[in-house]
This record gives C-alpha cells, structure tokens and sequence, in this order.
C-alpha cells in the first residue's frame, strides 16, 4: 500500500483550450480512494465546471499554477507548453497527451527534468486499440466535416460547395487519407450529410472493414500514390487522417500536389498533432484556423475537440480517470506491471525515452524502463 497521492489539475494554458483533465465528478473518486486533488482556479471554467463545483466535490482550488504542478501527480489535457517547463521535475508523474514525436523540445525537457511521464496516445486498451485517443479522434473526425463544410462557404474563403449538393448538382467530393477512428467519423458525417465520400488507407484490413461498415455507401481505396493524385483533381474537401503510432505522420500531400486540387479546396489535417500529413501544413488554432498556399486552404487546428470543451472534456476523462485512480492508488511502477497497455503509454522516465516508437521517432535511444 502506498501513501495516498497529491493530485494537481493545471488549467490549460494553450490558446483557446477550453478542456480540463479533471471533472468534478473526477475529484469525487480520487477523493473517495483518500487522494488530494488540488484544482487551478477557473481550470474547468471553458467546460462548464466552476471552482464552487471542484470544492464541493473535495478538492481545493489555488490562483497559482506552479502550486498545481508541485503535486505528485500532475493530470492534463495537453502537452506543457515551454512556460511550463520549468515545472517539470524528477518525481513527478505527468499524465496527458503529449505527441511527443512533433515536440523534440518537450522531449528533451521532460528528460533534462527526470519526469515520469505518460502520453494519453499511446496507452493501449486490452485489444490494442489507444484507448485514451479514440474518443478525441472521434470528436476531431466528426467536427473535421462540420468545419470543412463551414470553410468550403464562400464567405469564409472556400469554394462555395455545399457538401450534400441538392437535387440535380453534384454532391461535394470528400477525400479522408486515413480510415481508423478520425476517418470513420468523419466519413459517418459526410455520408450523412449526402457527400461523395472516398477513403484511402493502408491497411486492407481496415479498408474491408469500412466495406462492411458503409455498405458501399463510400468508395475505398488503396493509398496508393496514384489513386491520392486521382481523388486529389476532384477533391473539395481533404481530411488528413493518418496515424502511424508514436511516429510523426507521413507527408502524403506534398506542395506539388497542390497544383493538382480545385482553386479553394479545402484541406483539414487533423493528423497536424503528429505534425501533419501535408507538407505544407503549419499548427492553427482556434482563433486563426485557416491559410492559404497555392490557392488551397489549409484548417490545421491542433486541438480540435476543445471547440467542444464540454463534450470533449466528459468524453476525455470516461477513459483516462479509471487509469489515473490507478496509477494514484497503486504508484507508476505498480500501475504499469499490473497493466502492458498502460506501460506502453510510458513515454519518458528517468531521464530516457522509453517508449519504442517514440524513441525511433526523435533518433535518440530507447531506454527500457528498469526492472
Ligand atoms: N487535431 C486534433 O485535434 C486531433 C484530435 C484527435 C486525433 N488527432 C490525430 O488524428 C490522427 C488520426 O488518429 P486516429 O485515432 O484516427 O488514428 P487510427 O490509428 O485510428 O487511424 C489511422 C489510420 O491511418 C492509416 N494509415 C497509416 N499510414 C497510412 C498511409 N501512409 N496512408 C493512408 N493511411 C495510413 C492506418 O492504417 C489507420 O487506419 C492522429 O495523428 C491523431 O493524433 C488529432
């Protein structure tokens, strides 16, 4: 049995990121396992949950961020940004998303640091499948449709096609690079909305299953080459939605292809977490989404789901707080002997990359954790 844990809750710091690592209804269960939960004032402001209803549900909420981040165990939603370096430190334990593969300089950070810390994106549910991802990649998926079909409106620069076209013109033409869960949501949305939906992936497993799951009510597609620079001509909407675990994504659409879309396509790289699966893509936020190169715009915003902070934010903390109830009741090393899929979230500790992918990613040695 290990001594109970303090718990710090830092409010987000990235522009416009409205979502918490930790509901109320979060606090109450860490409270009830004899934790501590310290709250940063107006952390759960963006998401609906206000300093009264952090307090009533046992925790006890401070104006100072650094007091958040000198708690045993700091719970996030997104990466420290380099402000928050500082409060990296050896015996820490950070729990969050980090991407690690687009943000060297954290790396190296939270190495320098000593920190022990755990990436939401790589943790791995009992089948594989990155348990702590999937419910953000769905909310980013569906909204990459709603925000595609807002910027392809004329007054907000695009093409001025409607998605689901109406009787007698064509329907929009959607191209999703990628078809895991951000691929399938998105292309739920589009179909729903009567676009013309294409879906390329790697994998003939996947593209089988997409078969099976839209009845034909999408075309799927090898990504190959050719068939990218096929569907790029007619595309009005791109969705980049590849992944390829703990690695920076593949650029599939490099500048030249460019050339090739309709003047006022839109391209929606939601893979820009991982740095992006278009050459020319640059991180947005939310408060400037959009450029333009070559006549095509790009929407690269990072943290998509915080658009939807409430929903985002309940969907988030359903699958990381029974792993976090975990890791404070049982300590880091217990937590993860005790769990392969939780050990896999492990990216850096004690100085070193652990996490294979990862290391292969940023070229520097993996460290396997000590026994
Ligand atoms: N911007 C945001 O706010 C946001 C939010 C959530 C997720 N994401 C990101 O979206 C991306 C996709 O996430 P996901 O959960 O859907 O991943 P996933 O693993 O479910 O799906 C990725 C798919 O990409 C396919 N793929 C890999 N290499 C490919 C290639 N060269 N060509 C075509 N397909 C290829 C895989 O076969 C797989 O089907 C990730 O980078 C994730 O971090 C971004």
């Amino acid at each position: 049995m290990i001594d109970p844990m303090r718990i710090g809750v830092p409010r987000e710091i990235k522009a416009q990121e409205f979502r918490v690592g930790a509901t109320p209804a979060c606090v109450t269960g860490y409270v009830a396992d004899g934790h501590e939960v310290l709250v940063e004032s107006a952390a759960g402001e963006g998401a609906g949950f206000s300093d009264a209803a952090y307090v009533a549900a046992g925790a006890h909420v401070t104006k100072d961020a650094g007091e958040t981040w000198a708690q045993d165990m700091v719970i996030k939603v997104k990466e420290p940004l380099p402000a928050e370096y500082p409060y990296l430190r050896q015996d820490q334990l950070l729990f969050t998303y980090l991407h690690l593969a687009a943000v060297p300089a954290l790396a190296d950070a939270l190495m320098q640091a000593g920190t022990s810390a755990i990436a939401y994106e790589t943790v791995e549910g009992q089948s594989g499948e990155f348990v702590c991802l999937s419910p953000m990649s769905a909310i980013a998926g569906r909204l990459s449709i709603q925000q595609g079909a807002k910027y392809l409106e004329r007054p907000f620069g695009g093409r001025g096609v409607l998605l689901g076209g109406v009787p007698g013109v064509p329907r929009g033409h959607v191209i999703i690079l990628g078809g895991g869960v951000v691929g399938t949501q998105a292309a739920r949305m589009a179909v729903g909305l009567g676009a013309d939906v294409t879906i390329l992936d790697v994998s003939p497993r996947r593209l089988a299953d997409l078969e099976e799951l839209f009845g034909g009510r999408v075309q799927t597609l090898f990504a190959t080459a050719d068939n990218l620079a096929t569907c790029l001509c007619r595309a009005d909407l791109v969705v980049g939605a590849v992944l390829v675990p703990g690695a920076a994504a593949p650029k599939l659409i490099r500048r030249e292809h460019l050339g090739l879309m309709q003047s006022g396509a839109l391209i929606v790289d939601v893979a820009v977490d991982q740095g992006g699966c278009v050459e020319t893509t640059q991180p947005t936020s939310h408060v400037e989404p959009v450029f333009t190169v070559d006549g095509i715009q790009h929407y690269c915003v990072a943290n998509m789901p915080s658009a939807v902070a409430r929903t985002a934010t309940q969907a988030l903390v359903s699958v990381t707080t029974p792993y976090g109830r975990r890791l404070a009741g049982q300590g880091l090393l217990a937590a993860i002997a005790a769990d392969p899929g939780l050990e896999r979230g492990l990216n850096v500790h004690a100085g070193g990359v652990t996490h294979p992918a990862v290391a292969r990613a940023l070229g520097v040695p993996q460290r396997p954790l000590a026994a």
